[in-house]
């Protein structure tokens, strides 16, 4: 079967895939898509719409209420320099990284009827041009041939402790150490264990455990694995 010439990097929420994945788009000259951002924006636009997201199933209402919504409005991804995400005319890059938004588009992630507008919109970026992608379910749903399929990892703990020391840098020192493990443990576990498009590693995929690892290394791992692969696309 033909291969899609595309990186497909999934992995848990503070394994560093938006690190690596932007540097190995540098070294490659690929196109980079943070697909997490993509569910974010959305998150953020739906957030006043009344709808409970938290439900298993959502009412066809509900349903009919988001069609209507992104038939309705324009989500663009990187539409110009500086700008990753944009609603309407609405820049939505600094919005999307706030504590409420990563909670949502947990919960706004494990609905067919998002996960389906999401699915599109992604390979619509792509079309036929190289690309990495960054996400949960690029190698298994979104691009299942893609030539290069990556589940990056790292514990729990040594997640918490990176975004526990991120957000200290950029002088955020409300959320303790605790509660943003407890945090990250349930929305592994949100992501996880929902029915639409669970996180997993492909069972092609190739497991990289970040812990211990330098960016450097695992950037070069993955530039190795797509030049040994890509002559056979
Ligand atoms: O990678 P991130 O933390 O920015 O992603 C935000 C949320 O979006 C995450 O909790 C799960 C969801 N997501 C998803 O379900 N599938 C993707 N491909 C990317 C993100």
């Amino acid at each position: 079967m033909k291969k899609d010439q595309v990186i497909a990097l999934d992995g848990p929420s503070g394994s560093g895939k938006s690190t690596v994945a932007k540097l190995v788009a540098q070294e490659l000259n690929l196109i980079y898509i943070d697909t997490g951002a993509m569910f974010r924006a959305v998150a953020y636009a739906l957030q006043h719409t009344g709808i409970e997201f938290t439900k298993s199933k959502l009412d066809p209402a509900d349903e009919q209420k988001i069609q209507d919504f992104f038939h309705h409005h324009r989500f663009q991804f990187a539409p110009q320099p500086g700008v990753l995400v944009q609603l309407d005319n609405l820049n939505l890059t600094d919005v999307i990284r706030e504590h409420h938004v990563s909670r949502l588009a947990s919960q706004i992630s494990k609905h067919k009827v998002i996960r389906d507008f999401l699915a599109h919109w992604q390979r619509s970026i792509v079309e036929d041009r190289p690309a990495i992608l960054d996400g949960r379910d690029i190698g298994t749903v979104i691009f299942p041939n893609a030539v290069v399929k990556v589940f990056l990892t790292a514990s729990a703990e040594e997640r918490a402790l990176r975004r526990f020391e991120e957000l200290k840098a950029r002088g955020q020192t409300e959320h303790d150490f605790q509660s943003i493990l407890k945090d990250i443990k349930e929305r592994d576990h949100e992501d996880m264990t929902r029915e639409s498009a669970p996180l997993k590693r492909a069972v092609d995929g190739l497991e990289l455990d970040s812990t211990g690892k330098t960016i450097p290394e695992m950037v070069q791992f993955i530039v190795n694995l797509w030049n040994e692969r890509k002559g056979s696309l």
